[in-house]
């Protein structure tokens, strides 16, 4: 009897099935109703008592053996015969996509308008001299204006610092370049200033320049509400205030039709119906002629606005220093935009 179990045994750890139908005959030939095991077990009642034991444990090891057997087919075939798991068609789970973030899509938006009516991007570097930042810019030592922009020096060298705007990059372009120059520098810059909602040691400007022999101030008008609208809508409307930058004469600073009450006014704009977005103004002779530029022959203007600030007033955020944190569940938010 013992032999006869110990065959099957044997029988059992050889099979190899071929098919799922295979598989499904070997398991009812051994634990189907009238399977071995079955008629094993009847079996069982007739055998003398001291060898009950020994059967018994046979029987149990073939049981466990052709369940084992199927167990181990049974998965493996779902896997191997499935066509679906070879059919490179088959769409799949998505890999997550990143988001581009907010201030190079505002960025991007910047360039890609003013592209469009003739201004090509113009780079400088980061770290400046005084002349190209303050000097170039009418903005001689000593004088107060200076005080409008904390900067960062490298080391001790008070010649050398981080730029504390993108207007120095005008003057490096003007110094190589003979009008007519229409160009758009976007970049970041640095001042030494409290890290708060609302300023930041690090930020982002574009700088925009314009010179021919006739531009003018209604030129530099038609300019900004062209931007204006594109970027922030077509209803939007831009009021310029007269200001002081020591680069430019006259000067303005501009502001947009708030576009959360539409001009009626709410506390994003202060109830003013209107959000300042740049600075701008017609050139100041002397910024041409240190520049190389003869100022009686051509004039021209230039504008600057902060990246941040377009995003806040497009986005509607309210803390800079979100756009500096890498928070994933701040940036994931522009994967569409
Ligand atoms: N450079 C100025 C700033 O950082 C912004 C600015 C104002 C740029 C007027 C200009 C301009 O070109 O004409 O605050």
């Amino acid at each position: 009897m013992l032999e006869v179990v110990q065959r099957l045994v044997d029988q059992v750890e050889g099979f190899v099935p071929k098919s799922e139908k295979e598989l499904t005959d070997f398991r009812i030939s051994f634990l189907g109703k009238k399977g071995e095991l079955n008629k094993l077990f009847s079996a069982f009642q007739k055998v003398p008592e001291k060898n009950k034991k020994e059967f018994g444990q046979a029987i149990n090891k073939l049981k466990n053996s052709a369940q084992e057997k199927i167990d181990t087919y049974k998965n493996s075939f779902k896997k191997n015969s499935s066509v679906f798991e070879f059919d490179l068609s088959r769409p799949t789970s998505l890999a997550k996509l990143g988001a581009r973030h907010p201030l190079s899509l505002v960025r991007n938006n910047i360039v890609e308008i003013f592209a469009r009516i003739g201004f090509v991007l113009s780079d400088g570097p980061e770290v400046e001299d005084d002349w190209h930042n303050f000097s170039a810019l009418n903005i001689p030592e000593e004088h107060p204006a200076r005080d409008m922009q904390d900067t960062f020096f490298i080391q001790t060298n008070p010649d050398v610092l981080l730029r504390t705007h993108t207007s120095s990059v005008q003057v490096r372009y003007m110094q190589k370049n003979k009008p007519p120059i229409r160009i758009l520098s976007p970049g970041r810059v640095y001042r030494n200033e409290a890290v708060s909602a609302r300023s930041h040691c690090i930020f982002h400007q574009v700088e925009g320049l314009y010179i021919n022999t006739t531009v003018s101030f209604s030129d530099l008008k038609q300019v900004l509400l062209y931007f204006a609208k594109e970027m922030f809508g077509e209803k939007t409307k831009i009021r310029l205030r007269p200001s002081y930058f020591p680069f430019t004469e006259p000067s303005a600073e501009v502001d947009v039709s708030c576009n959360i009450c539409s001009g009626s006014g709410c506390n994003v704009c202060k109830y003013t119906g209107y959000l300042e977005i740049l600075g701008c103004g017609m050139i100041d002779p002397n910024v041409l002629e240190n520049c190389g530029i003869d100022s009686k022959k051509y004039s021209g203007y230039a504008f600057g606005m902060g990246i941040e600030r377009i995003a806040m007033l497009k986005y509607g955020i309210k803390d800079l220093r979100l756009f500096y944190e890498n928070d994933i569940r701040f940036l994931s938010q522009f994967a569409n935009a």
